[in-house]
């Protein structure tokens, strides 16, 4: 049986509509509008578009946004100001640093700077490492693993005791993607570029979250019947039907795999959506969170 296709436009455009519900409701109650500092450096076409769809996401949804586009050779020291005194300015709820920067700049200094009642990707040291103990919290988590999280379990897959294979360990996705299966007591392999047999390891998998930047590196054979396919690939692929010339696939062959797997997203329409979605939930909560 063909797998059900995980809506993530559709509940991302849920989970939006209930943060538009709670920003208005906050409005009303005469409280600040929660507003988003995005900071990018340079001119990466990429990051560029993702920054202004969550510009733009933040005037759907009732909430502010202030930007800040850096100069690629902005010094170290440059940026550590424009964070700190966003840190300090009480009309910004949220700061987002759009990654990767520059390679002479010191990311880790940098995310280690934002406040963490502010960091709203979850990616400052003391949100991962709460993520990666257990019984502790951390006030934010990452916007694109979460995402994950979110749309198995609107999916109503059992994440509890389930073989979890995730493809990828970046900072950005691989990583917390593992630390919030274990915290929902999945049994996790991460497997990555030395890994021997990722092909058997995806094999044993009831859940897999492919984060690996490859394009249709999964093929469909290596999927367990009934699995869920959670893919965060985003990759161009020349397609001369296409006025672009080009289509966008994922990390995962979703023509093969979709034909074996229990679940799976599509690649566009599937984790994308969640990330913004994510996001703007966020900082509504971060302003929330920094009323008291
Ligand atoms: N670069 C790729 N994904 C992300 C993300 O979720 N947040 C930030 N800040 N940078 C990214």
């Amino acid at each position: 049986m063909p797998a059900q296709i995980i809506d993530g436009k559709l509940i991302a455009q849920n989970l939006r509509e209930e943060v538009t519900a709670k920003v208005a409701r906050r409005l009303a109650d005469g409280k600040t509008k929660p507003t988003l500092a995005t900071v990018l450096v340079g001119s990466r076409v990429d990051s560029a578009t993702y920054v202004s769809a969550k510009q733009k996401a933040c005037a759907e949804l009732g909430m502010g946004s202030v930007s800040h586009n850096l100069p690629e050779d902005i010094s170290q020291e440059e940026l550590e100001k424009i964070i700190k005194s966003l840190n300090a300015d009480k009309s910004i709820n949220g700061i987002l640093v759009q990654l990767p920067l520059p390679a002479h700049l010191n990311e880790e200094r940098i995310l280690q700077l934002i406040s963490i009642e502010k960091d709203v990707d979850g990616f400052s040291p003391l949100n991962i490492g709460r993520l990666a103990q257990k019984g502790r919290e951390p006030l934010f988590v990452p916007c694109t693993p979460y995402g994950c999280i979110y749309l198995l379990e609107k999916s109503g897959v059992k994440i509890e005791g389930a073989n979890a294979v995730v493809l990828g360990r970046s900072n950005i996705v691989g990583m917390p993607a593992a630390l919030l299966l274990i915290s929902r007591n999945a049994t996790v392999t991460v497997c990555h570029s030395r890994t021997k047999d990722i092909a058997g390891m995806i094999r044993q998998a009831d859940i897999l979250i492919a984060a690996i930047g490859k394009t249709e590196f999964v093929r469909g054979d290596w999927i367990k019947p009934g699995a869920a396919v959670i893919d965060v690939g985003i990759n161009s692929k020349p397609d001369a039907t296409k006025k672009s010339g080009y289509r966008l696939v994922g990390d995962v062959n979703y023509d093969e795999a979709k034909e074996t797997a229990g679940f799976i997203t599509p690649v566009p329409g599937g984790v994308g959506p969640m990330t913004i979605a994510m996001l703007m939930n966020n900082t509504y909560r971060a302003a929330e969170i920094q009323d008291s």
